[in-house]
């Protein structure tokens, strides 16, 4: 009797190392196979020279070549600064990212950008923006009473 509670105790043991390899293989994977991390090489920037530190010191969306644009956005609880950019249709956008105060979240639907906007960092994120249409973008990153009402949207009018 005693050594069958001793052979399911070690089959337990067994499960749970079994399941923590396997997720630290998932997380060793998604690290180094699949190159999620957090983007500290981008650039940094310190959340009270934001306002004052270029590009950020002017959000907003800037023409940097024909058919590209340079899309400077500023998250705070719990606006997107700017809340709105329009582009003709065939544009590459380059998101540049960043934050005022707590961590918020950017992501566009359909896109696959889905990016975490964090206080400290600068995030980037480029993508070229076809299909005519409404792109909303949203933070999912709890931030916060107000997390749920933040949002903006690209509109990619037809050309
Ligand atoms: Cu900002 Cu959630």
């Amino acid at each position: 009797m005693a050594s069958d509670i001793d052979r399911y105790e070690l089959i337990w043991i067994y499960l749970c190392a079994a399941v923590l390899a396997g997720l630290f293989g998932v997380l060793l994977y998604s690290a180094f196979g699949l190159g999620i991390h957090v983007e500290t090489d981008v650039g940094q920037i310190h959340p009270t020279q934001v306002a004052t530190t270029a590009p950020f010191d002017q959000p907003g969306l800037r023409q940097v070549g024909p058919d590209e644009y340079e899309a400077v956005i500023v998250a705070r609880a719990w606006v997107f600064d700017p809340p709105e950019i329009r582009i003709p249709a065939g544009s590459t956008v380059t998101f540049k990212l960043t934050s005022l105060d707590v961590i918020h979240g950017f992501k566009v639907p359909r896109t696959g950008i889905n990016r975490m906007i964090i206080p400290g960092q600068i995030s980037v994120v480029t993508h070229r923006f076809d299909e005519p249409g409404t792109y909303p973008y949203i933070c999912h990153e709890y931030c916060g009473s107000g997390h749920h009402i933040m949002n903006g949207g690209i509109v990619v009018e037809p050309r």
